[in-house]
């Protein structure tokens, strides 16, 4: 199941996303053209999910390259990328990776775009741009593999009929084809599988219900529609056999940073016996953090609790309101952390490197 969230366009010259923030009552896309557009559409959640917002960066530092530090003249495009392009490029590199913090992933990806930027320095622009396109693709191309490969994986933890419980959106907005957590559901029902998905509508920004709930009805899954505080009943009932959920940090002893609520979630499965499985591309994995403690936590306006989606607003205008985006999940509560390259288990410090 492919999505196109991010792309080029114009022939390579202009971005093209999906507005997240649309659906999934109409499918828009937008062209962001300058670094404050292409910040914005991070920063208000047009493109997101950890793998989709690195790629959408790779894309946006190519069309954006375009423009940073041009040579006069006719033939600018011969002009070699000297180091004025190659500081407007690490400039821009920054402004970009700072617009969120929680997902290793944007950083990741920009910073494979700056080692492309310091080793074709001083080529053609154009040599230049070329090259930068290229790992742009590769970057996307890698994140259909690697989200292909988590899905075969993850279809092994699960059985035909299941009952099945996922948190926000990780499918394929949140990447470019079937998604993480979402991929083996997506991937099972493409072979005729069977299974009762249950998914948070995930407050306050409302990621299950709005995106998480549309992909998979639209894939013909049977899906239930849950409020956060519901999990425990359903699981209590006996409905749910696995959680499947994505993230956008793991540190390496295996505690894992995912949107908010993941960590109660994974509380209440550990109460019920239900098998807690996190899936992620490896690029996720940030060995730099040695605990979820390490993970910088993104806070976001409190008018997404106050105000947002509702006709008038629910709470009133001067309480205080604490908007943490994403929550640490012990290592400890999850059974397994599915990536490309297979199934780790604890102990994660030693599988996650395996
Ligand atoms: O704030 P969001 O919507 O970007 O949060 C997304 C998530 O928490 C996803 O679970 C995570 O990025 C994994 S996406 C494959």
């Amino acid at each position: 199941m492919a999505c196109e969230n991010a792309r080029l366009a114009r022939g390579g010259i202009a971005v093209s996303i999906l507005d997240q923030t649309k659906l999934p009552a109409s499918e828009e896309r937008l062209h962001p053209d300058t670094p404050e557009q292409c910040r914005s559409a991070i920063e208000r959640l047009a493109v997101r999910g950890a793998p989709a917002i690195g790629i959408f960066a790779a894309f946006a530092f190519c069309t954006l390259a375009q423009k940073v530090a041009p040579a006069p003249g006719p033939r600018s495009w011969e002009a070699p990328a000297g180091p004025d392009f190659v500081e407007g490029m690490g400039r821009l590199r920054d402004y970009l990776a700072q617009s969120r913090p929680t997902a290793v992933n944007l950083g990741w990806a920009l910073d494979r775009m700056m080692n492309v930027v310091r080793e074709h320095a001083g080529e053609a622009r154009f040599d230049m741009l070329r090259a930068l396109r290229a790992e742009a693709a590769t970057i996307q191309e890698e994140d259909i593999a690697c989200c292909r490969a988590m899905a075969e994986f993850g279809l092994e933890l699960i059985e035909d009929g299941w009952g099945l419980i996922t948190h926000c959106n990780a499918g394929p907005l949140a990447t470019s084809e079937y998604g993480t957590a979402l991929g083996p559901l997506l991937l099972g029902r493409e072979r005729g599988m069977n299974f009762r998905v249950f998914v948070d509508e995930t407050r306050p920004l409302l990621q299950g219900a709005r995106l998480s709930a549309y992909e998979l009805d639209r894939a013909g899954v049977d899906t239930t529609l849950i409020c956060d505080n519901m999990a425990s009943v359903v699981m209590a009932e006996g409905w749910v056999q696995a959680c499947f959920v994505g993230c956008d940090r793991v540190a390496s002893n295996g505690d894992v940073a995912n949107k908010i609520g993941t960590n109660g979630l994974a509380i209440i499965a550990a109460h019920y016996g239900v098998p807690f499985y996190v899936m992620c591309p490896s690029s996720t994995i940030d060995f730099t953090c040695a605990t979820g403690a390490d993970v910088p936590i993104e806070e976001r306006d409190p008018e997404e609790i106050r105000s947002k989606f509702y006709e008038r607003p629910m709470a009133p205008s001067t309480v205080k309101c604490f908007n943490p985006a994403f929550d640490v999940t012990d290592h400890s509560l999850i059974t397994a952390i599915v990536t490309e390259h297979g199934i780790c288990r604890p102990p994660f410090t030693e599988s996650l490197r395996g």
